[in-house]
């Protein structure tokens, strides 16, 4: 797919550029994101560096769709956010991380619906899901405020750092979307 920006009143998503490598180091490296995600830690220049290259090959390729979210009151790198489709089902998953610094601001959830309706009105999907560890309430409520209905539990689906943890599963299908965007 050809670079494409996303944008509401609170970010901006583009394609990642080779730039983003910098601010990915600093904020991917916090001890708060290696404890919510599988973001290895600590974290190196040069794991960012792969990061930054996968992503920008994924793209190119059609494998995921991962968007650099970037606060929009002033350009500045926030984040970022991936769809990665699953063919046989038409259906994607979504990961994402914001930095610590940009907490708070509703940045996860306006670039989380920015990526629903890319998912559903360009990928044409049926079905988009995500799940975060059991303790990662904040992730939940941003799936929530997405308009993801949360599907249950999975005991110990996910080995991070270590350690047999539950999901959380979350997921929004085609004509819930639809559905909500009509009463809009
Ligand atoms: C989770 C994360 C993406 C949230 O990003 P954000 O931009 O701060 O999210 P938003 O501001 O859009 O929304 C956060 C919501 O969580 C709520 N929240 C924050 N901490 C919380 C907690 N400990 N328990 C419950 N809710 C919490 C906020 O109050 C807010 O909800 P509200 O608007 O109803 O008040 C961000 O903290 C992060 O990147 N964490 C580390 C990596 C991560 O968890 N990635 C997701 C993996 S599934």
């Amino acid at each position: 797919m050809e670079p494409l920006v996303l944008a509401n009143e609170l970010v901006k998503m583009r394609p990642f550029e080779p730039a983003d490598v910098v601010p990915v180091f600093e904020l991917a490296s916090a001890k708060e994101i290696a404890e919510n995600t599988f973001v290895p830690h600590p974290y190196s220049r040069e794991a960012a560096q792969e990061f930054v290259d996968r992503v920008r090959e994924q793209w190119s390729a059609d494998e995921a769709y991962v968007f650099a979210i970037l606060d929009k009151a002033t350009d500045a790198f926030a984040g970022a956010m991936g769809i990665h489709p699953e063919g046989t089902h038409n259906s994607a998953t979504v990961g994402y991380w914001i930095g610590k610094p940009f907490w708070g601001r509703g940045l996860a959830t306006a670039a989380l619906r920015l990526l629903i309706r890319f998912g559903f009105e360009q990928l044409e999907l049926n079905r988009i899901e995500a799940g975060h560890l059991d303790h990662n309430a904040a992730s939940g409520r941003v799936m929530q405020k997405a308009n993801m209905q949360c599907e249950g539990r999975r005991r110990q689906a996910l080995l991070h750092r270590e350690e047999y943890k539950d999901a959380v599963w979350y997921a929004i299908i085609r004509e819930d979307y639809h559905r909500q965007k009509s009463v809009e």
